[in-house]
């Protein structure tokens, strides 16, 4: 394992459980679950024992492959991975596709173009992302963690726009609820297509 995929699953998902739970918390029982970005995988397994299938999907080999090799160990049978591009996705259908402080890594045209892609797969969009940290401490951490990761400028420019509201507006997606985690300067945008 690389130690960037060993410093994924030991340090990051550890400080995003309280995330996870709360995105948990909001999947119907027996649901379907598209996962974009999934990374190790850490939410749909998680959410395992509650949902009816989750597929997690990730651009990065490595990630995948550390879910995969998680999956062989565990009894997790409604889970599957895919090493793949979200704007590639076949068309399938869920009850809710979600997605963890993936968008605002890409360009905003990317991100728009994924959310109007699965907002044809699912009525139920539940977008995790950075906002506008309360705390001096929640900015300072946001700043640094995005400084590191080798695409401040496409924050930097996910943050001028108006963040995951502002595609939403471009997507023709309606915001349903905006719930403040208990992690400080993350959101859960709940999306939905406007009614015609
Ligand atoms: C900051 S990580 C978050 C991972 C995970 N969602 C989590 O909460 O721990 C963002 C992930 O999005 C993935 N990603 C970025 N663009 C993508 C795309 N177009 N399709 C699929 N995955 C993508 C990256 O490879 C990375 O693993």
């Amino acid at each position: 394992m690389s130690f960037r995929v060993w410093l994924k699953a030991n340090a990051a998902d550890k400080v995003l459980a309280p995330l996870r739970e709360e995105l948990v918390a909001l999947f119907d029982a027996g649901a379907s679950v598209l996962d974009i970005g999934c990374g190790t995988g850490d939410l749909l397994f998680r959410a395992s024992n509650k949902i009816g299938k989750g597929h997690g999907i990730d651009l990065d080999r490595q990630m995948i492959q550390y879910a995969n090799n998680k999956l062989v160990e565990c009894s997790a049978t409604n889970l599957r991975f895919d090493c793949l591009n979200a704007l590639e996705l076949m068309q399938d259908s869920y009850d809710v596709v979600t997605s963890t402080l993936c968008l605002h890594e890409m360009d905003g045209g990317e991100a728009c173009d994924i959310l109007r892609q699965v907002s044809t797969m699912s009525g139920r969009l539940l977008i995790a992302d950075y906002a506008e940290a309360h705390s001096l401490a929640g900015r300072i951490a946001t700043e640094f963690d995005e400084m590191i990761s080798g695409h401040y400028s496409k924050f930097r420019r996910y943050r001028q726009s108006g963040r995951i509201p502002a595609y939403a507006r471009t997507c023709n997606l309606e915001v349903s609820q905006a719930i403040h985690s208990s992690i400080d300067g993350i959101v859960i945008w709940e999306l939905q297509g406007k009614s015609p």
